[in-house]
């Protein structure tokens, strides 16, 4: 007997994890958020939130939630005379873009852009990377081997001061405080890194152009060191955090008004104003709420792309996406690729010529990490269909038949 998914009342499948609800704050400044921070010692930032979303998934319970994405000083790239310094909300994609990044530091523009894969480098901040404080996050070797410093402002009476970056020591140290700013020296040097996934050891090295010295970082370590310092930092938040939430509760202080958001978005070209819980996912807000079921759930965590969305023209991962965050923002779901007319988009129409689908359930994301890429390259090179195509997992149809769609496979002899 086939088994089907148990549809819970408020239509979500009752067999997929929920994020209980929470408080949530959208700070201006950094001073705001330290005074929120005082006021809801339990309280957690959000910066992409690809993390946090994952690990509210898995447990972690959180009265309050601090978003940091209206921080203007937290969200730029500027270059001073003797560093770059980049604001820990900056994202991975925009680093990779960056026109300061990519003449003062091409190498690290270039590092950036392996990272992961379009999903989550348009989404994840480099310093969500740096806090989450995983060892098989990169962006804390790179840094450790560049000499760059990072700069925080403390949680207990603002004072802000600066880190050298030493692999996770810094950030787990600094856990209760607010990562500001990244700034990395522009000594000159050369670059060399590899990626290697299999040991699990990741090794970035930078070299002076003499060649007479080396600074190495490390990162990606696997094993007991993985689990030792995962597990330090993520328990012992989440005890602090389950019992100040308890505390929250109990007192009453979480009220309606605190955990409802009204925000305007623009869906398929269809502007509306939007009152959601703010413990909401992207995914939810769109299946459940608006009936676009062709938006698809498989991994739900970040993994495979069935979810993935476009957000001002990027793909994104509305399984581990807060609907909160598309406030402003425009979403394009498969519903608003065709045309009113039915007729199919380009995109569609190369994968049915291609014989893409089989199973059908990653096509939606498929077609839309597609078009995104097509929408900023009309004719992208292999190597650039190759590293989008890596975002999303399909289990049926093997990946040359995606090359053939966009046009970097032969077609097969007939
Ligand atoms: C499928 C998948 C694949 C990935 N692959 C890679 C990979 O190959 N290489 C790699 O390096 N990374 C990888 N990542 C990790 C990704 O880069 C990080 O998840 C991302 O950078 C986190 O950024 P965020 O802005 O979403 O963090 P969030 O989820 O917003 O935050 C993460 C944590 O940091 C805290 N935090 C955030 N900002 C601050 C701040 N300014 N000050 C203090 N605390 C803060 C939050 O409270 C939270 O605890 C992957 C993630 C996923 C889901
Ligand atoms: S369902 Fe969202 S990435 Fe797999
Ligand atoms: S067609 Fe089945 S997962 Fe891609």
């Amino acid at each position: 007997m086939v088994s089907v998914p148990a549809i819970a009342v408020d239509g979500i499948a009752a067999s997929r994890k929920r994020i209980p609800p929470f408080a949530l704050f959208q700070p201006a400044s950094v001073t705001e958020a330290l005074e929120l921070l005082a006021a809801w010692p339990a309280a957690v930032l959000h910066a992409g939130g690809i993390d946090l979303a994952n690990r509210m998934k898995a447990g972690l319970v959180a009265p309050a939630v601090i978003a940091l994405d209206r921080i203007g000083e937290m969200k730029g790239v500027v270059r001073c005379r003797n560093s770059v310094n980049i604001g820990a909300a900056v994202t991975h994609w925009q680093i990779e873009h960056d026109s300061v990044v990519k003449s003062c530091l091409p190498a690290v523009a270039a590092y950036v852009a392996g990272l992961g894969n379009v999903r989550v480098r348009v989404q994840g901040t480099i310093g969500g990377n740096i806090m989450a404080a995983e060892p098989g996050y990169e962006i804390l070797a790179l840094l450790a081997a560049l000499d760059a410093n990072l700069h925080f402002a403390r949680r207990s009476d603002g004072t802000r001061y600066a880190v050298e970056a030493r692999g996770f020591q810094p950030a787990i140290s600094a856990a209760a405080d607010i990562l500001l700013m990244i700034s990395l020296p522009l000594h000159p040097t050369d670059l060399k890194w590899t990626r290697e996934m299999r040991p699990n050891l990741g090794i970035v090295a930078s070299l002076n152009r003499d060649g007479d010295s080396i600074r190495s970082g490390y990162g990606a370590v696997t094993g007991q060191v993985t689990a030792g310092s995962r597990l330090g930092i993520t328990q012992s938040l989440s005890q602090r955090e389950i019992a100040a939430a308890d505390r929250h509760e109990r007192a009453g202080s979480m009220t309606e008004t605190t955990i409802q958001v009204t925000m305007k978005v623009t869906v398929n070209g269809d502007s509306r104003v939007v009152e959601i819980p703010a413990n909401l996912l992207l995914v939810d807000l769109l299946r459940d709420r608006l009936g676009l079921r062709g938006t698809k759930v498989a991994c739900d965590q970040g993994a495979c792309g069935a979810c993935t969305v476009l957000v001002d023209g990027l793909p994104m991962t509305s399984c581990l996406t807060f609907a909160f965050a598309m406030d402003c923002k425009s979403i394009v779901t498969i519903e608003g690729v065709s045309s009113a007319d039915g007729a199919l988009d380009s995109v569609q129409q190369a994968f049915h010529d291609a014989g893409v689908p089989q199973c059908g359930f990653c096509t939606p994301g498929m077609v839309l990490l597609a078009k995104a890429l097509l929408d900023r390259a009309e004719e992208p090179d292999a190597i650039a269909i190759d590293d989008w195509l890596t975002a999303n997992i399909c289990r049926c149809s093997g990946y040359q038949v995606f090359r053939r769609a966009l046009g970097c496979a032969e077609k097969p002899a007939s």
